[in-house]
């Protein structure tokens, strides 16, 4: 039979010792799944972007059919990715955005929208609060700018006010350190909401505000993972008062370069949904994930199992070859 042709996807990953990240890999390799003749190389930029544009200058280099790119930071990203698209290789820019439109497709949640969203939820819930303590992701990257500005748009005009911002980096050790040397250096700072840009940053807000003895302070964060140590469950301890579901467009990714690649119709902006979670529906989401985790174990067994079931047929039927070749022979 005709060999189909491979597609090789080079995916630059601005970073990815983290559980949001590892999650969305997880979505890519089970998507994958579905389209044997994709292949999927990975390369991680470890939160730099000067390596980052080295990684897409090497997938260039190996001709890759399709790049993925979740961009660092906008700014220095931006020429080389539309570089790439321009030489006619499509380019589907995941999570984090480029200052330019010259890109195939966009995948991920809308950040503005997310921002927006906190700002409802805060106006909601917290009538009467007033000062903000906001730990930011690293400020160069459109995620941070984007849930900032929506939910400053969705605070004006009331008494909320960003009266303290840390530097937290998205990074969990960074905004720890950071925000232990705020509360050493400003012992009498006083704030009754922190919002931080995603939740590793809040939980460990929460552990130091914990360690201070501050109390009566509210602390949101987004991605709503779940997991031991991820936002799901901070909310059901207690430790955060919300979090934001921030999908990572993993597979979606995938389905959509299998669209560009076979020439059949794609949306050029997919916005994925965000929603609240907090105390009154923490665990009918926590059930929700657990079942869709279960599940997907289970499609990942069936496929190892199908895989196996093939090889097992195409010995057999090579046996049989053999077999039959010997007989009229004989
Ligand atoms: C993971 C992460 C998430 C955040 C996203 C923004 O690396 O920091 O926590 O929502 O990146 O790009």
């Amino acid at each position: 039979p005709k060999e189909e042709k491979k597609f090789v996807i080079g995916f630059s990953q601005c970073v990815s010792n983290d559980a949001w990240r590892q999650a969305m890999h997880e979505e890519m390799y089970r998507e994958l799944s579905f389209y044997p003749t994709l292949q999927l190389e990975i390369k991680d930029a470890k939160g730099n972007s000067e390596t980052q544009i080295e990684n897409i200058r090497e997938f260039q280099k190996m001709g890759v059919d399709l790049l993925i790119v979740s961009p660092n930071e906008s700014e220095p990203i931006t020429g080389i990715v539309e570089e790439v698209f321009r030489s006619g290789i499509p380019v589907i820019v995941i999570d984090r955005k480029i200052n330019s439109n010259q890109y195939s497709a966009y995948i991920g949640g809308d950040n503005y929208e997310i921002g927006q969203t906190v700002g409802q939820y805060i106006k909601n819930t917290y009538p009467g609060y007033s000062d903000i303590l906001e730990i930011w992701g690293l400020r160069g990257s459109s995620p941070a700018k984007d849930r900032h500005q929506g939910l400053q748009q969705a605070l004006e005009g009331t008494d909320f006010e960003f009266k303290y911002q840390i530097e937290g980096e998205w990074e969990r050790e960074v905004a720890k350190e950071r925000f232990r040397k705020f509360l050493t250096d400003n012992r009498d700072a006083s704030f009754d909401l922190i919002f931080c840009h995603n939740d590793v940053m809040a939980i460990s807000a929460g552990e130091l505000c914990k360690e201070f003895g501050i109390e009566n302070v509210k602390i949101i964060g987004i991605d709503a993972l779940p997991g031991p140590r991820a936002g799901l469950q901070a909310v059901s301890d207690g430790i955060l008062d919300a979090t934001f579901f921030y999908p990572t467009g993993g597979d979606k990714a995938i389905e959509t370069a299998w669209r560009i690649l076979s020439n059949e119709n794609y949306e050029k902006e997919n916005l994925l949904q965000t929603a609240a979670v907090d105390f009154s529906n923490v665990r009918i989401m926590k059930q929700q994930t657990d079942r869709i985790i279960n599940q997907q174990a289970n499609i990942s067994r069936q496929t190892e199992m199908i895989a196996s079931q093939i090889e097992i047929y195409q010995s057999q039927r090579g046996l049989l070859i053999v077999f039959g070749i010997t007989l009229f022979v004989a």
